[in-house]
């Protein structure tokens, strides 16, 4: 998704600082990126195609040096093919604004017509360029460019996180405005910032403000003045970002998502940290959050998300329902909007999303508020919208995650999905001491059980089965009880960052359909522990080699794995921990897989680490 950053200084230039601060958001995925700074009286860009580097080849022939106020942008496509002008920024007609924008505006075609009946020249194909026009047109009747922005979004739709930089000759101004895809703020004694994402802002200060929907910005130099769009004054106050700048380097990983799996067990030990109550076999949240009051006349629990955050949804219902006592429904967050959804009366809605910022997640969770639930969120970015949306917080404390194929942020969901269900338990008086006792001890063991799989000589094993797969035609991943989900997680991780072609289903469907896939081309990934539905696994796995198949056993099941003749072993541990364990082989597989085949592994093609439009 698309990546923002501004900066004005009393002095100094900031172009440096957009660049690096571009780098920074380079993991959210993108297709081109520019830059305009704010020098001698002028507005000054340049903007080019494909990776930074190409922007930074053509920086170093520029007159953008010495510009004390800029805006940057990585752009993802959505109007208008990837070129160097359909890049951001783009400049209205007096060439005294330069506007760069994430989001979609939707009536784009009939302001469009507007100005070009006005005269207006246009040079790209995108919404984008439309939006600067329009300031453009209307700082002539505005009090100033906040005024001009303020304006000009009355009479769009849609959904838009934007800067906007002017120089009239007095000096740059810097706006910025969002409805939407999220936007932070921040200033210090000499300068401001903005951008899409904290990442952008914490090399400059950790005291950082988010903006909400219908807010704008002005920064000057020490100074942040919010308004909503009537431009009545408002207050965002700052948060303290704990996060780590140097967490967003590899540390000499070769890639991200590498590095983020080899931090498994310190996050996850992380987000179990003081939640748990020794002494009552109970989990205790931060501010509250899913407290008896809360959660103990809960009817139904509804969860929405995404992708890999999904998968963790899977996960939560076999939890959920098996330790908390309550029924859960799973719905992808893109169907659950459209599909006129029924809530009965005291269902929970629960989002669980990385960034706190899917635009499908976001709107459906919206939605089911609308219909009379309560909402739940587990999510890994404060101040996020999603995270400031919702009654009841989880954070995963997994910190960064850089690598646009989710790792350590989807195994810290589960582990948050495991307490919260533990909690629910314990509320209901569905789950007794001496079985949460149990749960709870086996999540303290997730450390060091995840660390024996990460070793050296683990590692190497797995790269070792790794080669025998790499060249396979398909892959079908198989996974019965609360270890189907695991299966889809693999098979998405897999197809995710090696482009190969591959499926989760639940092993019991593979005799209605998918037996006919196999052959030797195709690996079946068979996803297990030795839990009641061990007996039927090792038979699924029968069922392939007596057809030739090709089988990958994976998890703590010794009878599994001399069938399937091949395997990468977890250690064994009670079922409802299987998921978390058997997820961590599944990431060293898929990354083993897709490293062989030469692929971008932190930025896979056509991805964004987070999806903020529909
Ligand atoms: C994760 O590997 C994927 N890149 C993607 O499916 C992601 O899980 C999905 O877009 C949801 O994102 P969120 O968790 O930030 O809401």
């Amino acid at each position: 998704m698309c990546g923002i950053v501004g900066a004005i200084r009393n002095q100094g230039p900031v172009l440096a600082g957009l660049v690096e601060g571009l780098r920074v958001l380079e993991y959210r995925g993108y297709d081109s990126a520019g830059v305009a700074v704010s020098d001698e009286g002028k507005i000054k860009s340049a903007k080019r195609q494909g990776r930074l580097d190409n922007l930074e080849a053509r920086l170093t022939d520029s007159s953008l040096e010495n510009g004390v106020a800029g805006i940057g942008h990585t752009r993802w496509a959505t109007h208008g093919p990837p070129s160097d002008e359909n890049a951001h920024p783009h400049l209205g007609a007096s060439g005294c604004v330069a506007l760069v924008h994430n989001g979609i505006i939707e009536n784009w075609a009939e302001l469009k017509g507007e100005l070009l009946a006005d005269g207006v020249r246009f040079v790209s194909d995108t919404d984008t360029e439309v939006l600067a026009h329009l300031i453009d047109r209307e700082r002539a009747d505005a009090s100033d460019l906040s005024d001009a922005v303020r304006r000009a979004l009355r009479r769009v739709s849609g959904y838009y996180a934007l800067a906007v930089l002017a120089e009239t000759g007095d000096g740059p101004e810097l706006v910025c405005a969002r409805q939407g895809p999220p936007l932070a703020v921040a200033f210090v004694d000499d300068a401001a910032y903005l951008a899409s994402d904290v990442l952008g802002i914490l090399p400059h200060t950790r005291e950082i403000s988010f903006l909400e929907d219908g807010d704008v910005a002005v920064l000057r130099p020490g100074d942040v003045q919010i308004t909503d769009f009537g431009g009545k004054s408002v207050v965002r106050p700052a948060q303290a970002i704990d996060w780590d700048p140097e967490d967003t380097g590899k540390g000499g990983w070769p890639h991200y998502m590498l590095k983020e799996i080899h931090e498994q067990p310190d996050v996850l030990a992380r987000t179990i940290q003081g939640r748990i109550d020794d002494e009552a076999a109970d989990v205790v949240f931060e501010d509250g959050a899913f407290a008896n009051d809360a959660v103990r006349d809960v009817a139904r629990i509804q969860v929405i998300a995404c992708g890999t955050a999904l998968h963790a949804g899977y996960i939560a219902r076999y939890l959920i329902e098996g330790l908390g006592g309550v029924p859960v429904d799973v719905d992808y967050a893109s169907e659950f909007r459209y599909r006129g959804p029924r809530i009965v009366p005291g269902t929970m809605a629960l989002a669980i999303s990385q960034s706190g910022e899917t635009a499908d997640t976001l709107a459906a969770t919206r939605l089911a508020r609308e219909l009379g639930a309560s909402v739940g969120a587990i999510c890994n970015v404060a101040g996020s919208s999603q995270v400031r949306e919702s009654d009841h917080v989880i954070l995963t404390h997994a910190g960064p995650e850089i690598g646009v194929a989710s790792t350590k942020a989807f195994t810290a969901q589960v582990a948050a999905v495991t307490l919260l269900a533990v909690r629910l338990g314990r509320a209901r008086g569905t789950l007794s001491k001496e079985d949460a006792s149990a749960i709870l001890n086996e999540l303290k063991l997730l450390r060091t059980r995840i660390e024996s799989m990460l070793g050296e000589h683990a590692v190497d094993h797995v790269r070792r089965v790794a080669q025998s797969h790499a060249e396979q035609r398909g892959f079908l991943f198989l996974g019965r009880g609360i270890n189907y989900p695991v299966a889809l997680e693999g098979a998405l991780k897999l197809k995710e960052i090696s482009y190969m072609h591959a499926e989760g289903y639940p092993a019991g469907e593979m005799k209605h359909g998918p037996i006919a896939l196999i052959d030797p081309g195709m690996t079946i990934v068979s996803v297990s522990s030795t839990g009641p539905l061990a007996e039927k696994v090792r038979a699924n796995i029968e069922q392939v080699k007596a057809r030739g198949g090709v089988v990958l056993s994976v998890g703590s099941d010794p009878e599994s794995h001399a069938i399937a003749g091949q395997s990468l072993e977890v250690p064994a541990s009670s079922e409802w921990l299987s998921p978390i364990l058997n997820t961590v082989p599944l990431q060293l597989l898929s990354y083993a897989i897709a490293d062989m085949r030469g692929c971008d592994i932190d930025k896979p093609r056509n991805l964004a680490k987070s999806v903020t439009v529909e």
